[in-house]
């Protein structure tokens, strides 16, 4: 797939990398695209602007701060039509220090900013030390997504294959909170058993 980063920086930098890996066309992107290099490690990875990315691909791997997200999007332009992966969490910075923004929700904010955009969550509940060093094990660890389109679902389940973890599909947008920072299925490392039976438990 052709699939563009916007924020490649720890987690964006991984999961492309893990995809690109894969076989999967990937444009890295920043504000200065000329720090990108180290991405840039085959064929099938490009680096340039916001908004090249964006018009680049299919699909959108969503991965900037959450204080930057409309920036980010202004920078990206339209979005119609496509599939956008919000890998963020609402944390903002202030006096130097990061926190957890009550009551907000990232997945939930996107969607109703991008309603021709088919946003799903995924690739927030796990550090990048274990995207980074933990992809492709005999029994993968558990990735949670949800959103509205399941066409878009079943693609990022396929995605979250091949980057080597196990998609565990916790229902629509209105489920988020659950992996969003503050809910249970957030920064817990989980088998696909264990991940399973608790999604059971919640929806
Ligand atoms: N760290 C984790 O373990 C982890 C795990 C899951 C999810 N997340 C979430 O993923 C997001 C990124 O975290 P990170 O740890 O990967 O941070 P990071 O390594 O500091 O990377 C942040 C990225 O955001 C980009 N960015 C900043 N301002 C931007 C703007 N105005 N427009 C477009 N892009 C902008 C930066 O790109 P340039 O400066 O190059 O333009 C950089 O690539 C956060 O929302 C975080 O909560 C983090």
């Amino acid at each position: 797939m052709k699939i563009g980063v916007i924020g490649a920086g720890g987690i964006g930098g991984t999961i492309g990398t893990l995809w690109a890996k894969a076989g999967h066309e990937i444009f890295f992107s920043s504000r200065n695209p000329e720090k990108l290099s180290e991405l840039i490690t085959s064929e099938n990875t490009h680096a340039g602007t916001v908004a090249d990315a964006a018009k680049f691909a299919d699909v959108i791997l969503f991965a900037c701060y959450y204080w930057t997200i409309d920036e980010a999007l202004s920078a990206a332009g339209s979005l119609d039509g496509k599939i956008l992966i919000d890998a963020t969490n609402p944390y903002m910075r202030e006096d130097g220090k990061i926190h957890r923004v009550p009551d907000a929700s990232s997945g939930l904010e996107l969607t109703a900013k991008l309603p021709n955009t088919k946003v799903v969550k995924a690739y927030n509940t796990l550090p990048t030390a274990t995207f980074a060093n933990e992809a492709h094990q005999s029994e993968p660890y558990a990735v949670f997504y949800c959103g509205d389109d399941s066409e878009a679902k079943a693609i990022v389940a396929q995605l979250i294959a091949d980057s080597g973890f196990a998609g565990v599909d916790i229902g629509d947008m209105t489920q988020v909170t659950h992996q969003e920072p503050g809910g249970v299925l957030y920064n817990h490392p989980m088998s696909i058993e264990q991940a399973q039976k608790l999604t059971r438990s919640l929806i």
